[in-house]
């Protein structure tokens, strides 16, 4: 039970590393005052460019997938799959940030890779899709947290709950998003912007 504990902290501590908000501090910003206020992927790319973008990528996703794996070697695979919740909660509500992180979906998609690696790269597959015809990142995340549960309904019933409340998460942080493409208001990605011009 110890090493179960152990793995649980670890996993929520390593998801409250914000590569979005320590790039944005170095560069004397706010990323919670910025774009969308968002610590996460999509923000780092609209306010501080592409580098930043990728790192913010990275590193959101790389957290959640050794968390994964440090619950698999400290605590097997009931420790894995309670890590992706923890790496996630950690993201979402870091402690050392006043528990304000991003919407989660980098890492819930990393700490899935370290899960089962078929079912968040199709997962990934249809994300990109959905952002490639919408050119909206919070249409492929929405997509992606309510295809997973599906997915995994007929892949792999074990991580059927995982799936539901990572989605409803990630729905509800994406409220205000939901409510902008509902008013036709939400802003095209900064990537097909630049593209366009
Ligand atoms: O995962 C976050 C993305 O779906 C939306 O980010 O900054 O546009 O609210 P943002």
């Amino acid at each position: 039970i110890w090493l179960w504990v152990l793995a649980l902290i670890i996993a929520y501590l390593l998801g409250n590393i914000s590569p979005s908000t320590l790039l944005a501090k170095a560069k004397g910003i706010d990323i919670h005052k910025e774009g969308s206020g968002n610590a996460g992927t999509t923000n780092a790319l609209r306010v501080m460019g592409k580098k930043a973008g990728v790192i913010t990528l990275v590193v959101d996703v790389l957290k959640g997938t050794i968390a994964v794996l440090i619950g698999f070697l400290l605590a097997g695979s009931t420790g894995e799959a309670w890590c992706v919740l923890a790496v996630f909660c950690g993201h979402v509500w870091p402690v050392f940030y006043k528990f304000k992180g991003g919407k989660g979906v980098a890492t819930a998609f990393g700490a899935l890779l370290g899960l089962n690696p078929l079912m968040a790269l199709l997962t990934l597959l249809i994300v990109v899709i959905a952002v490639l015809i919408s050119k909206r990142m919070s249409v492929g995340s929405i997509t992606g947290a309510v295809v997973f549960p599906f997915i995994s309904m007929f892949m792999e019933r074990d991580f059927l709950y995982i799936g539901i409340v990572l989605a409803i998460i990630i729905l509800v942080k994406h409220r205000a998003n939901i409510k902008r493409l509902l008013q036709g208001k939400e802003p095209v990605m900064s990537i097909f912007e630049k593209k366009k011009t």
